[in-house]
């Protein structure tokens, strides 16, 4: 948000009534939270709307009453879509709508607090803005996704192999669509933890009061299906200390930063000069103030980064719920510190890696050029097998075969028949087939391998879940 205008105001308090003294301005200075819950108030308005009907329907306050609350609230949200900043006396967003209000309506916006505390309302409106977030999250995730599925596409139409690594080490030869997707996949899993994180946030806490329940006879059913929550808090003492949905999200969106860190430095290990298989755009790169040939790939960098500071995030609010005692306890406000900076962080760098990895160019000649012959060794060994060695036997004679060709700096498909032979007897002229990539790839045709079928079954259900 904007920088607080601080101007000065005698304080609009939601309590202070049994106190003699001022607060001193150093608690003040602590317990403000208003820099970083200011952003809850359209969802703050919302609640408490639905809270005006709810005393209404009570019977605690007449439909005039209810109806000037509401019309007062909406006149409230105006002032603050249209700008309107919060002063440096107050302490919440739940204040500063208060405040607001009553400058709105004067007197009758004290009855609105009636039956309800911040402990409940804070609560609900975290979980109404967590709601919201997964909501975008999913959106922006997807974005993503489908940048990766375009590529998948082209990749596989184009039939580009490249290595696939394992250790590090230069392993098997893949379709690269293939790698692509494994980017995907997880990132499907995420989605599925943002639908469950989401469906825990929609638990209504409102009408737990500050922590016994509500003395009014307000209906909760009500409040849940209007504020469309999906299920009812069953418990007031847990209603108003359960953190766990942002605890869950804050998962999540780690688990989402890691999968991300993995994409972005394989991709920057890509664009190296030394592997050279993609070459970075120009829009989702920076350039260096002293080395004029620097193409620095900055958003991957910058999203590979994120990841410490989403587990950040996580491991604030796990350390903060850590042996608090039941109920609101007020270092419960830091939650929102936590589940912004996550959030806000995620939906900045998810546009940042759509951007950049939609931008890079493949260069199939590279990941060609990278395709040696002794990644084929296990495919050497399955020959032998067919031909009917045991594997174990296989292993052996293939290992023998590696090592000679590591010996002699001869490639496997540059050695001479007869070098096969004397390895395994079952070695014939059909031997250099097994050592072609493109044959290697073909023949992983079981479900979830890098074969051209499988690849293209793969594409068809990546594209399902994106419908
Ligand atoms: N600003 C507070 C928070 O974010 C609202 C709840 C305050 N409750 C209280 N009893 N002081 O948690």
């Amino acid at each position: 948000m904007t920088a607080l205008k601080l101007v000065g105001a005698s304080a609009h308090k939601l309590w202070g009534g049994r106190f003699a003294g001022e607060s001193a301005p150093a608690l003040d200075a602590l317990n403000r939270s208003i820099g970083v819950d200011f952003r809850l108030w359209p969802f703050d308005v919302r609640l408490s709307k639905a809270w005006a009907i709810a005393l209404w329907s009570a019977g605690v306050v007449t439909v005039e009453e209810s109806l000037a609350l509401e019309h007062g609230l909406d006149a409230v949200a105006a002032r603050l879509r249209a700008g309107a900043q919060p002063v440096a006396s107050d302490e919440d967003v739940h204040t500063l709508i208060d405040r607001l209000l009553h400058e709105e309506i004067g007197d009758v916006a004290s009855r609105l607090h009636t039956g309800r505390s911040r402990n409940d309302q804070v609560a609900t409106a975290t979980r109404l803005w967590s709601m919201d977030a997964c909501a975008e999250l999913d959106g922006t995730v997807r974005d993503l996704q489908h940048v990766m599925l375009a590529h998948a596409e082209s990749l596989a139409h184009a039939n580009v192999l490249m290595p696939a690594y394992t250790h590090m080490q230069r392993a098997q030869p893949v379709s690269a669509a293939h790698w692509m997707l494994s980017h995907f996949w997880p990132l499907d899993r995420d989605r599925a933890r943002l639908a469950a994180s989401g469906r825990a946030a929609a638990v209504l806490p409102l009408g737990s009061g500050a922590v016994a329940g509500c003395a009014f006879p307000i209906s909760r059913v009500l409040l849940q299906g209007s504020l469309g929550f999906a299920q009812l808090s069953p418990n007031s003492i847990d209603a108003v200390s359960d953190r766990d949905f942002v605890a869950e999200l804050l998962f999540t969106l780690s688990m989402l930063a890691i999968h991300l860190s993995r994409l972005a430095e394989d991709l920057i290990l890509y664009g190296t000069s030394e592997f050279g298989f993609v070459q970075f755009g120009d829009s989702f790169t920076t350039g260096s103030s002293m080395m004029p040939q620097k193409r620095n790939p900055d958003a991957l960098e910058l999203a590979r980064g994120s990841g410490g500071r989403l587990l950040g995030d996580l491991t604030s609010l796990l350390a903060t719920l850590k042996g608090l005692p039941s109920g609101y306890n007020k270092d419960l406000q830091d939650d929102k510190r936590a589940l912004f900076d996550a959030v806000d962080t995620t939906l900045l760098v998810l546009p940042g890696v759509a951007g950049a990895l939609g931008e890079i160019t493949f260069r199939p000649e590279r990941m060609k050029a990278a395709l040696s012959s002794s990644m084929m060794a296990t495919d050497l060994a399955d020959y032998l097998v067919t031909k009917g060695a045991s594997f174990r036997d296989a292993h052996a004679a293939v290992g023998a075969l590696v090592r000679q060709s590591e010996v002699s700096g001869i490639e496997l498909h540059a050695l001479p028949l007869k070098t096969f032979t004397s390895a395994h007897a079952s070695f014939g002229p059909d031997v250099f087939d097994a050592l072609s990539a493109a044959n290697s790839v073909e023949r992983r045709e079981a479900e979830g391998g890098t074969g051209p079928e499988a690849v293209r079954a793969q594409i068809l259900s990546a594209r399902k879940t994106l419908l």
